[in-house]
């Protein structure tokens, strides 16, 4: 597949994967994206999962014809791109790794050989030119590790965005792309917003006619769409006015409440979004929290704190530094409901948060005072 003229893409689908990264479902499989650039001199842009490191070769070898690649530029060590950097050294012994010095770091630390005697350490702005490209590195720490790169080749106009404007999803896959981006963005990069907000900084200088992610489809029309979104999810704005309910329920006397609830809101004409925390894909629920303008919190008092998958959801906003939005809180108890108090203290630590004034307290199940502080909340969420 040509990206450009020189540019080709030699990467793989997976669709064996269960979890990306241990625990983000990928139905539709994964890719891991590696690009050559032919010109007078070739560089290989990053490798693949060593599970695919046969199939990735194989790629490089149909796309070079006979040639033999110069460099191996390395943006992302994380190891579903770094897997296979070892096979292409053996593979290709005049071939060259190209990569920043944290990166050859970790590359001792993976493979036990930084390939001193076979490196080029590249850092802010330095160049490599392959003849009638000129690569530019830009440093990106922590989009989404320490030591990542990203790339720019002047004469295409192609930023290589390393984990940036990645998505879930192999290639094959028909899906939304917004859906699937965001889900890993949040996912896996939510936490370090102003990491990405310097980046996007830094692309805002450069004239990019096409995306080339480490994961996920090159972008090639309408960019600006994909900006805005990255500019959204990495200021931690909100992308969608709507309310969304994420509940625990054990013998479904909270849940009858939250159908209620969003009943109500649905009926003042507001968006809603409920989340079974026991029951659904626990990233899709973060993905919400992330993208809509307020959140309910519904669960029972347990053990003295809150149930546990609102503990572990709560877990998951905080690490990503949710922020910038209004929470209200549900709770139902039988003897002594804290749920509240106890999920407002784990929120503490999110800047720019708006507590509702409504708290619904079920006792045990609903009656007519918690059905009214329903009501009112639904007001209240409504305005
Ligand atoms: Fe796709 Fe952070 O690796």
């Amino acid at each position: 597949m040509f990206i450009t003229d020189d540019i080709k893409y030699v990467g793989v689908n997976d669709h064996d994967i269960d979890l990306f990264e241990g625990q983000y479902d990928v139905p539709n499989g994964m890719a891991y994206n590696s690009y050559l650039i032919c010109d007078e001199h070739t560089a290989v842009m990053d490798s693949v999962d060593a599970r695919f490191a046969g199939q990735w070769l194989d790629n490089i070898r149909t796309a070079l014809a006979g040639k033999s690649p110069d460099y191996l530029v390395v943006q992302h060590m994380e190891p579903d791109h770094s897997g296979s950097i070892h096979i292409f050294m053996e593979a290709f012994p005049c071939a060259k790794v190209v990569s920043s010095a944290k990166a050859f770091a970790m590359m001792a630390q993976f493979f036990g050989t930084d390939f001193v005697q076979r490196r080029v350490v590249v850092g802010e702005g330095d160049t490599l030119s392959l003849g009638s490209h000129t690569l530019t590195f830009v440093t990106a720490p922590m989009v989404h590790w320490p030591e990542v790169i990203v790339t720019y080749d002047s004469k295409d106009k192609v930023l290589f965005s390393a984990d940036g404007f990645g998505k879930f999803g192999a290639l094959d896959a028909q899906e939304d792309w917004a859906c699937e981006a965001r889900r890993y963005y949040i996912g896996i990069v939510g936490k370090y917003g102003s990491a990405v907000q310097t980046l996007l900084n830094k692309a805002a200088g450069l004239d990019i006619q096409t995306i080339c992610p480490l994961h996920g489809p090159v972008l090639k029309e309408n960019l600006g769409y994909y900006f805005n979104l990255y500019n959204i999810w990495s200021s931690y704005a909100v992308e969608e006015e709507g309310v969304v309910i994420a509940y625990t329920s054990i013998y479904g006397n909270t849940k009858k409440a939250v159908e209620l609830l969003a009943r109500q809101l649905e009926d003042k004409g507001v968006k809603v979004t409920v989340n079974d925390l026991a029951r659904c894909d626990i990233h899709e629920a973060v993905e919400d929290a992330f993208r809509y303008s307020k959140l309910v919190l519904a669960t029972t008092t347990y053990n003295g704190d809150v149930f546990p998958y609102m503990n572990t959801f709560l877990h998951h906003l905080t690490g990503r530094n949710y922020s910038n939005r209004t929470v209200a809180f549900m709770e139902n108890g039988s003897w002594a409901p804290t749920a509240a108090k106890v999920m407002r203290a784990k929120l503490e630590c999110c800047k720019n948060l708006t507590f509702a004034d409504t708290t619904v307290r079920i006792l045990s199940a609903l009656n007519a005072e918690s059905t009214a502080q329903l009501a009112a909340l639904a007001d209240e969420l409504a305005r």
